[in-house]
C-alpha cells in the first residue's frame, strides 16, 4: 500500500496476520512500487514500514516455499529476490526504513537494503534462517560491513536477535524512538532530506554504495538455491509450519 504526504511517498507491507511475511509475489510488486514512485516527479524519498502494531516483516513467507519445488524455481526465486534488494540499493530515491516490530530474516535484510532505518524501541531485529536449514541471502552480503563479521556470523549461526538498542549500538538503525512517535519521528526526518537536493541524494547515494559487490549476488543466490533443495531446508521448513523443533541430521 503507498500513501503519499506531499514528497514523502510511505510504502506499508501489508498483512499483519502474518506479521507481513513476504509472498512470493512481493518482490516483483516492490520493484514495480519503486519504478512508479521514481517515474513520480513529486516524490523524494520514500519511508518503507509494516502494517499493525506487531512486525515491519518477519521475513519470507515460509508455507510459499513449499511451492517451491523445482531447483527452477528455487533459482527464480532467489534470483527475483536478489533483484528487489539491489533495485531498493540501486533506487535514486533516499528510502527510510521505519522499523515498528518485527525485523526477522528478509525484514531484517529489508532493513539493511534501505538508506539508513529509525526504529521503534519495540523492534526486534534477527535473521534466524539456520533454524529452517537456510541463510539470508542478502544479509549474509551486506550485515558484515554494517554490523561487522563476527556479530553477523553470531546471529546467523545462533539466531539470536538484537532489541532495538542493541541494533543501534551495532550500527544496523540510526535512530531509536519511543514505539507511538516512530512515523512523525520519520516524516520529520524524511522531510527533512526532502527540503534537500534529489540530484544530490542520487549521486551522494551512488557514490557511498560504489563498493558493492554485484557479482556476489550471483553468488549468493546460486548457494541459496542449493541450499534450499537439502534434506535440512526440508526439515526446517516443516518444522516451523507444524510448530515443532527441527531435528537436522548429523554432518
Ligand atoms: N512465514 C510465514 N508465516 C509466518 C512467518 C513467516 N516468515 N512469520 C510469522 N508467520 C505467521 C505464523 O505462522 C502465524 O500464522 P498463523 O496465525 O496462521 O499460525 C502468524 O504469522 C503469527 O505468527 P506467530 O508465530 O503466531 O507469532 P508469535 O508472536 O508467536 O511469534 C515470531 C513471532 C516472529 C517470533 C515467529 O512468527 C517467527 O519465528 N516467524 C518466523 C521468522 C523467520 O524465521 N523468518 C525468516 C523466514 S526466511
Amino acid at each position: 500500500m503507498i500513501c503519499e504526504r506531499g514528497p514523502v511517498a510511505i510504502v506499508q507491507l501489508n498483512r499483519p496476520h502474518k506479521l507481513n511475511a513476504l509472498t512470493s509475489s512481493f518482490w516483483s510488486e516492490m520493484r514495480t512500487v519503486l519504478r512508479t514512485l521514481e517515474d513520480n516527479r513529486t516524490v523524494r524519498v520514500v519511508v518503507l514500514t509494516g502494517a499493525g502494531d506487531k512486525a515491519f516483516c518477519a521475513g519470507g513467507d515460509i508455507a510459499d516455499f513449499q511451492n517451491l519445488t523445482s531447483l527452477e524455481q528455487r533459482r527464480a526465486y532467489q534470483i527475483d529476490a536478489m533483484r528487489t534488494f539491489s533495485a531498493l540499493e540501486e533506487s535514486p530515491l533516499p528510502i527510510i526504513a521505519a522499523v515498528n516490530g518485527w525485523a526477522l530474516g528478509g525484514g531484517c535484510e529489508l532493513t539493511l537494503a534501505c538508506d539508513m532505518a529509525v526504529a521503534s524501541d519495540k523492534a526486534v531485529f534477527g535473521m534466524p534462517e539456520a533454524a529452517l536449514g537456510l541463510v539470508p541471502g542478502f544479509g549474509v552480503l551486506r550485515a558484515p560491513e554494517v554490523i561487522g563479521r563476527q556479530l553477523t556470523k553470531l546471529m546467523i549461526m545462533s539466531g539470536e536477535r538484537l532489541n532495538a538498542h542493541q541494533a543501534l549500538a551495532a550500527g544496523l538503525v540510526q535512530r531509536v524512538v519511543p514505539h507511538d512517535e516512530l512515523l512523525p519521528a520519520v516524516l520529520d526526518l524524511a522531510g527533512r532530506i526532502a527540503d534537500n537536493s534529489s540530484l544530490a541524494h542520487a549521486v551522494g547515494k551512488k557514490l557511498v554504495n560504489r563498493s558493492i559487490q554485484r557479482g556476489d549476488f550471483d553468488y549468493s543466490a546460486e548457494a541459496l538455491t542449493v541450499l534450499q533443495s537439502s534434506q535440512d531446508a526440508r526439515e526446517g521448513i516443516s518444522a516451523f509450519l507444524q510448530k515443532r523443533k527441527p531435528q537436522f541430521p548429523n554432518r
